[in-house]
């Protein structure tokens, strides 16, 4: 299939490159939190079980808003576990059951996406791609929200 949106194959690179790395992020961070709706010992446990399901389907959302931007650059998306955990910047990391360990880690998790996503709509916008950028923009602004979020239950 070709696609042609209309940039240089060289911004098309860049961009699928860090479109790559984020897919990845996306989808070790969305394992992290699934496995943190399961293994959570918490006195709030229902209601935090119940959070982090949502927040597991907002994520499957997201990461499949960045995979199919991939495709529409007319690029394969690179989608098995091995190549999420080698091209994911967040690392898998063993965690206590505790409940505020848990969203402790996962805010640090998002913090770090937080910079990393700045980081990309710098490069969207230096190459002229407005609709990357849009996309990482929003997921800057939901995942500011999410850090709220965790960060008030600790
Ligand atoms: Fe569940």
């Amino acid at each position: 299939m070709k696609t042609n949106c209309g940039l240089p194959q060289e911004t098309v690179r860049k961009i699928v490159e860090r479109l790559t790395s984020l897919t990845a992020d996306l989808y070790v961070l969305l394992t992290k939190t699934l496995r943190f709706h399961w293994n959570m010992e918490d006195p709030r446990f229902y209601f935090l079980h119940e959070l982090l399901d949502g927040q597991y389907h907002q994520l499957l959302e997201e990461v499949d808003l960045v995979a199919e931007r991939i495709r529409q650059l007319g690029k394969p998306v690179s989608a098995s576990m091995q190549e999420f955990l080698k091209e994911s910047r967040l690392k898998e990391v063993k965690s206590a059951m505790d409940g505020n360990k848990m969203l402790a880690s996962l805010a640090e998790s998002y913090e770090q996406l937080l910079k990393l996503l700045r980081a990309d709509v710098e490069l969207c916008d230096k190459l002229h791609d407005p609709a990357t950028s849009d996309i990482c923009v929003e997921l800057l602004r939901k995942f500011e929200k999410r850090v709220w979020i965790l960060r008030s239950h600790l």
